[in-house]
């Protein structure tokens, strides 16, 4: 009996662990393309051809976003180690964001003389949606004595988009 119990509680602890490994790898992902996306950015000289890797960064990174929104859906709830771990991972999503979405504004007046700002400013919607829904569905698994702390840790993603997408929106 005393041995069932402990194997439950091992079963758990490992699959709360193997869930933070989960959404903490889906998390590394999208900070990849966040960063890869920064980078085509800031090289870009603002020639036509160079948005080519732009567009398919920025679609790259919506589909791993997508993938971490399901990858937390799916997860266990988390325990506060996993929520820790977590939280890191989120703190590096949030510089990257920045700096992806800092070089995306300080670019506007090259995708201006291409006509592109309006696309620029219809992706950036879409990936604001999608990551809030990443950031709802990772914040539903966090302890809920937690989930005030994590709304306050994501905050700075959304308010970097609202800069981002006011700054792209187009002059009516
Ligand atoms: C993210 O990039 C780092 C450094 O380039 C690499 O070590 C890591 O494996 C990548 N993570 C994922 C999930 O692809
Ligand atoms: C975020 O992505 C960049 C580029 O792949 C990588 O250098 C950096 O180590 C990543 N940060 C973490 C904590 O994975
Ligand atoms: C990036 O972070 C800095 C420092 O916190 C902040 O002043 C700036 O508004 C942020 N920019 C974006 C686009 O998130």
């Amino acid at each position: 009996m005393k041995l069932t119990a402990v194997f439950a509680l091992l079963a758990f602890v490992g699959s709360a662990l193997a869930d933070s490994t989960s959404i903490v790898s889906a998390l590394s992902t999208v900070n990849n393309s966040t960063v890869q996306l920064g980078s085509s950015v800031t090289e870009w000289k603002g020639d036509l051809l160079g948005t080519l890797p732009i567009i398919a960064d920025s679609t790259a990174l919506l589909v791993d976003v997508k993938k971490g929104t399901k990858t937390a859906e799916e997860s266990e709830p988390l325990d506060a180690a996993g929520a820790i771990e977590v939280a890191t991972a989120t703190n590096t999503l949030v510089a990257s964001v920045n700096a992806t979405l800092t070089a995306l504004i300080d670019s506007k007046e090259k995708f201006d003389r291409l006509l592109l700002s309006p696309l620029i400013f219809g992706n950036l919607e879409l990936q604001q949606k999608a990551t809030s829904e990443m950031s709802d569905a990772i914040i539903k698994k966090v302890p809920v004595e937690l989930q005030d702390l994590a709304r306050n840790l994501v905050a700075p993603i959304d308010s970097g988009f609202e800069m981002a997408i006011d700054a792209f929106r187009p002059d009516l």
